[in-house]
């Protein structure tokens, strides 16, 4: 079986990070967000990707030059202009040749659910697409998708108002979809899966979801980039993952505590770093305190500085010497040009 994998999202949630490396190039404890999904599919016998790419295509193609990703072959299908999800699907899936059922993820979910029980019961189910369901507490960030008792799609709700979803459990973003789906997309402006493609096989009859209670994330907003990584130190997933990178130098009066620490990173004399993912080559200088939030790649967090609360530093982003930071963006998205 082949499967699209879209990544081609502008990851605007995760400003300033995705202002220089797309989304799912960004690193989950050492490895790129596209790996551990390559990874995930090849272990259910997929090992042929069209990737989906839109924006800044070109980190994917350089990271992968020899077109293989965590076990998988990559086809690369640039979008000259972003074509919403289905168009995305539609594009990728005619670039690559698709003409036999197929499995679609977003490549931002990192999750152990079953894509094999999930094609058994799309060939069960006899329908033209099969959604994977996960359950979560406040499913109105997501498409909320309540099943009749026979597992047929009732509604496709993307993102309902808080409070107002008619069900907890949400698209994984994995599909099985017959090829039949593609005629339902319009070739010539954006289509949305969950706006547009997803409501009309509704209608139809013809979307069938399947429920699975696996490890699920989707690790597109600062706090989920931060907790897919702590997740897997944590040992919540099969496998536990090293949490610092045998490159990085932490001083030994530096306090490291439940964090993710990059490939040549370094944690000066007494700095703290607590629940916090330090990328590969920062810095934190000496006293300073980080917390509860992300550091860039080869950004700076200066002598005796605090950041916490989530604050998110972009690539190259310096913090000044005691300088004190909550919840915040540097460099602040805001000021960017998009
Ligand atoms: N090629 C391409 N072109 N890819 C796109 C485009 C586009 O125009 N727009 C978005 N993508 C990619 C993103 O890079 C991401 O991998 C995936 O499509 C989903 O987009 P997100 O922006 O991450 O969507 P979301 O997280 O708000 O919601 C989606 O995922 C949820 C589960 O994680 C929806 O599918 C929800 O229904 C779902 O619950
Ligand atoms: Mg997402």
């Amino acid at each position: 079986m082949r499967a699209v994998v879209l990544v081609g999202g502008f990851g605007t949630r995760l400003r300033p990070l995705t202002s220089t490396t797309p989304k799912q190039m960004l690193p989950v404890v050492g490895v790129p967000m596209i790996e551990h999904v390559a990874v995930g599919l090849a272990a259910h016998g997929i090992d042929d990707v069209v990737l989906s790419l839109g924006y800044r295509p070109d980190a994917f193609i350089e990271a992968y030059p020899d077109g293989t990703c965590g076990g998988v072959r990559l086809h690369y299908a640039t979008e000259p202009e972003p074509l919403d999800t289905a168009g995305a699907i539609r594009f990728a899936a005619c670039h690559g040749g698709i003409d036999d059922t197929f499995v679609v993820v977003n490549g931002d979910v990192l999750t152990d659910l079953s894509v094999t029980d999930l094609i058994a019961a799309h060939g069960a189910n006899g329908g033209e697409g099969t959604i994977a369901l996960t359950p979560v507490e406040d499913p109105s960030r997501y498409g909320v998708v309540p099943l009749e008792d026979d597992d047929r799609v009732s509604a496709f709700v993307e993102k309902p108002p808080p409070g107002e979803a008619p069900s907890n459990w949400i698209n994984a973003g994995t599909y099985v979809l017959e090829p039949s789906v593609l005629d339902r997309i319009a070739a010539d402006r954006p289509v949305s899966i969950e706006r547009e493609v997803f409501p009309e096989m509704v209608r139809s009859g013809s979307l069938f979801g399947r429920q699975d209670d696996a490890y699920w994330a989707d690790a597109g907003t600062p706090e989920t980039y931060l907790q897919v990584q702590l997740d897997l130190i944590d040992g919540a997933r099969p496998v536990r993952w090293d949490a610092v990178d045998p490159t990085a130098e932490i001083a030994a009066t530096a306090s490291v505590r439940h964090s993710v620490i990059g490939a040549g990173a370094n944690i000066a004399d007494g700095a703290v770093v607590v629940d916090a993912v330090i990328l590969g080559g920062a810095r934190v200088e000496r006293g300073a305190r980080v917390e509860g939030s992300i550091v860039g790649p080869d950004a700076v967090v200066g002598d005796g500085a605090a950041v916490g609360d989530l604050t998110v530093l972009g690539a190259g982003a310096a913090v000044e010497p005691a300088q004190v930071l909550s919840g915040a963006r540097v460099p602040d998205p805001a000021l960017a040009d998009h």
